[in-house]
């Protein structure tokens, strides 16, 4: 025999079996579980103090909800499509277990604000959890960047080698994405600061009930001011996709980066053999998947952002039932980033830069065309001439398959007479590299900067 509905005393017919099936979503929001408990002790307590419960009843409630919450931290909370969502899941247990009592839980407040508070309280530890991952992986980055300071590799444009940049500077960019990805989450952290409970179905409550005492009770600073529209936001659900969104199109540029620099053709970095895999057929392959994979489940993340903005765009105020879906939505995104999160520091400590194959790539000297440039603009030399000049003598040079490293000083000269015995001296990547002057540049002496910066903020 099926136990009766919370909901049904309007009904003659029980619920077909279909219908149940349907709209069920025990299956997914049972994860919530804990925070629904937090939730319903805070609101019992307050309904005590204000007079709205009586303290026996009170105390008994708190007393099954605690029995409750070790059930789940066991692993033991029974759960049944039947009761149809965690929230009524719970109460159904606790009616179960405390009789009468149980039944004056629901007072002053409706699943539509319970639901909320439950999300929120669980995107609050999500968040905090995601920015300590962050700041494990910003300290991975700058240990990289250290212990690689010195190395140089080809900084591209257009997928062109452009102009020669310290490998520490080049992590450090990341570095920063990274740290705006953090921000943006500390932000979002303000947003998940307003309680929604205690706004009833959405018009409020006909009890003379104590928000703020919930508020302190469940650590939120702040109450919301409107009750249809805190039963009809998801606002700072739509906020945390987009983050997440962000934060995995950084990781996706991070590793399209090394999937390349790993190429047969580039060689810029070698991963360990403990974080490639092999190929069924062919042994010669040992394949950046990983990395792969982190590119390909930012196309889910996003996926997820245009779920929850098309699940919204249409609904009326307030409390839709489409609103249930929300949550397999954010669930699937921290189930996806999550992961991310976890595997990108220990891929980072795995790889390494390959100093000889570098070198050899970095051969035509071609890098150090614009500090040719720069040489001649110190002789005298309009910078859109110098410009010119250089171009010419690249031309020259690959008419001619030479390397800048082939031209002597009158071979320079023959393109200006500007060009003195220096500019041999200029030949040089390290050379490059000192020559940077500007704030935030890859030269030795800012990218030091940049990494004793990165370690106060991340303390
Ligand atoms: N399981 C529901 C959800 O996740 C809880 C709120 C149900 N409210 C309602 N009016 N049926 O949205």
């Amino acid at each position: 025999m099926k136990e009766k509905k919370l909901w049904s005393g309007r009904f003659t017919k029980n619920v077909s079996d279909l219908v149940e099936q349907f709209t069920e979503s025990i299956s997914f929001d049972s994860r919530l579980a804990l925070y629904d408990v937090k939730a319903s002790i805070a609101h019992t307590k307050m309904l005590e103090r204000s007079n709205i419960i009586s303290k026996s009843d009170a105390a008994r409630i708190l007393s099954g909800l605690k029995k409750i919450d070790q059930l789940i931290q066991n692993n033991k909370l029974p759960l049944k499509k039947e009761h149809e969502d965690i929230h009524m899941n719970i109460e159904s247990l606790l009616t179960k277990m405390i009789g009468e009592s149980a039944k004056k839980l629901h007072t002053a407040r409706s699943r539509n604000d319970q639901v909320l508070v439950d999300v929120v309280l669980y995107l609050k530890d999500i968040v905090s959890i995601m920015n300590r991952e962050i700041r494990a992986l910003q300290k991975v980055i700058i240990i990289k960047a250290e212990k690689n300071k010195d190395i140089m590799i080809p900084g591209y444009t257009h997928m062109k080698q452009a102009q020669v940049v310290l490998v520490s500077h080049y992590l450090m960019a990341y570095f920063n994405m990274f740290q705006r990805d953090k921000e943006r989450f500390e932000q979002l952290s303000r947003s998940l600061d307003i309680l929604p409970l205690g706004t009833g179905a959405l018009a409020g409550v006909n009890y003379d009930t104590d928000r703020n005492l919930l508020a302190k009770l469940l650590g939120f600073s702040q109450v919301s001011e409107n009750s249809m529209d805190t039963v009809s936001n998801r606002d700072f659900m739509i906020e945390f996709i987009s983050h997440c969104s962000i934060l995995s199109m950084h990781f996706s540029r991070m590793a399209e980066d090394l999937i390349i620099f790993n190429t047969d053709e580039f060689e810029i970095i070698t991963i360990d053999d403990s974080f490639t895999t092999g190929s069924s057929i062919m042994p010669n392959k040992k394949n950046p998947d990983v990395l792969e994979l982190i590119r390909g489940k930012t196309g889910l993340i996003y996926g997820d952002l245009v779920s929850l903005l098309t699940l919204l765009k249409g609904l009326p105020l307030t409390y839709n039932r489409d609103l249930q879906e929300d949550k397999k939505i954010i669930f699937r995104t921290i189930d996806t980033i999550l992961p991310i999160l976890q595997i990108a520091p220990a891929l980072l400590k795995n790889i390494k830069f390959n100093t000889h194959a570098i070198n050899k790539k970095m051969r035509s000297g071609f890098l150090l065309a614009t500090d040719l440039a720069d040489h001649l603009v110190k002789s005298g030399t309009p910078f859109r001439e110098a410009h010119c000049i250089v171009g010419k003598i690249i031309g020259h040079c690959v008419e001619k398959k030479l390397s800048l490293f082939d031209l002597d000083l009158k071979d320079f000269q023959q393109f200006s007479n500007k060009f003195d015995h220096h500019v041999l001296a200029l030949l040089d990547y390290k050379h490059s590299i000192q020559s940077k002057r500007s704030y935030g540049s890859t030269s030795f002496k800012s990218v030091k900067n940049q990494i004793k910066k990165a370690k106060r903020l991340i303390q």
